[in-house]
């Protein structure tokens, strides 16, 4: 079933209130990362060109709302008035900040608007019922606005006031983010060319697991790398030594090892270091030979030549987290040399699921070198998972 979008919308003249997920990396004020800014701004300039008054609001950070201290700081913290002056350099129209998430100074903001305008709201989770999807917060919210347009990919897997409250009370739309990711996602996992080949690196199994198991029933062949792989060289009876390692997830990963068969392909070397740090002493060696006072840190050369070949000729590639501590220069190898082989490919559909190897190809210059780099990572994990993303079930069908 087809989603109503903004384009369903008569948006010209009203208040549209647009739920986007500014959720950038901020360091003492300063953005180190704008692409979720820069990704959403084809449906701010639809609205703005179809002479509509653009409310934005959108989660930053994490605020804590049981202890009041910390509430005091993670407010300081995650302030989004960066976030509103960046968008302002991005669009060619007038950006308000209004430093408040309700009250008499948003109304008025809001009452002021004409079309063609845009405010920004301060960071929704400055409200503690945001994250509760608390109701009277979603009615105060809608109560701003005529429309609510859906654009928040990467929240979309919270049901929070935001996201799944407000569009539950007005007439709504999923926004062009929305659309192009979930159509890059579901073109790669549910409509594949073949082969296709999946590639889940990251810390931990357990967060992959539901991940793994999906792709393993979808994909030709799916390979593990990063610190999760430890978990599986365990149940394969390997010594890890100082390797991340989750004790309590070794049988399942003994039972993916069974299921799976050769669909699931682990490293066969490893770049192990005395410490974590980027001066430690480090080396290759094979999967048996892990001292028990070393760290696995990146795959081996061996392992890249290994996974370049399960590539070679692949046609769908999703990729969901790096295969190294890539943020650690000498250990940014694996993730590199997969993202160098994936964006090689020829006339293949290559997607990276958010997050981490988003963060990671970004960081390493592949930014334009892949069919589609996912601005969701906990979402596009949801989505790569086969569940449904609440903020986009919420929206209507077309008729
Ligand atoms: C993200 O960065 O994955 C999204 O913005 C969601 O953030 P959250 O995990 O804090 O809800």
């Amino acid at each position: 079933m087809e989603k109503m979008t903004v384009r369903d919308l008569d948006v010209q003249h009203k208040k549209v209130l647009v739920r986007v997920d500014f959720n950038v990396p901020i360091k003492d004020g300063v953005i180190s990362e704008d692409n979720r800014i820069v990704a959403a701004l084809p449906t701010i300039q639809y609205l703005l060109d179809n002479k509509a008054r653009v409310i934005l609001f959108s989660h930053l950070g994490k605020v804590n709302h049981k202890d009041p201290e910390k509430t005091e700081s993670d407010k300081a913290k995650n302030n989004m008035a960066p976030v509103a002056v960046r968008l302002g350099e991005l669009v060619d129209a007038p950006v308000k900040f209004v430093d408040v998430t309700r009250g008499e100074k948003l109304e008025k903001a809001i009452a002021q608007m004409q079309d063609g305008e845009v405010v920004v709201m301060q960071n929704t989770r400055y409200e503690a019922g945001e994250s509760k999807n608390d109701p009277e917060l979603s009615k105060y919210w809608a109560s701003l606005a005529d429309l609510f347009v859906s654009d928040a990919f990467g929240t979309s897997h919270r049901a929070h006031a935001s996201t799944v409250g407000v569009a539950e009370l007005l007439p709504s739309g999923l926004g062009f983010l929305v659309e192009k990711e979930v159509k890059a996602l579901a073109s790669a996992v549910y409509e594949p060319r073949r082969p296709f080949v999946a590639i889940v690196g990251g810390a931990k199994v357990s967060d992959k697991i539901a991940v793994v198991e999906n792709l393993l029933t979808i994909a030709d062949k799916v390979l593990i790398g990063g610190g999760m792989a430890y978990t599986f060289f365990k149940a394969l009876g390997y010594e890890v030594g100082q390797s991340l390692l989750e004790e309590d997830r070794v049988e399942l990963a003994k039972e993916f090892l069974a299921k799976a068969q050769d669909k699931l392909v682990l490293p066969i070397d490893n770049v192990i270091a005395d410490r974590f740090a980027a001066d430690a002493h480090s080396k290759v060696v094979r999967n048996s030979e892990i001292p028990h006072d070393y760290m696995a840190l990146d795959i081996g050369p061996a392992t890249i030549e290994l996974f370049k070949k399960h590539l070679q000729g692949a046609k769908t590639v999703v990729w969901n987290g790096p295969m190294g501590v890539f943020e650690l220069e000498p250990f940014a190898v694996g993730t590199l040399e997969v993202c160098r082989a994936i964006s090689s490919l020829e006339d293949a559909n290559t997607v990276i699921g958010g997050g981490d190897s988003a963060a990671a190809a970004i960081q390493l210059g592949f930014k334009d070198k892949f069919t589609h780099i996912s601005t969701g990572g906990g979402a596009s994990l949801q989505f790569m998972e086969g569940k449904q993303l609440p903020g986009i079930e919420v929206i209507a069908n077309k008729e």
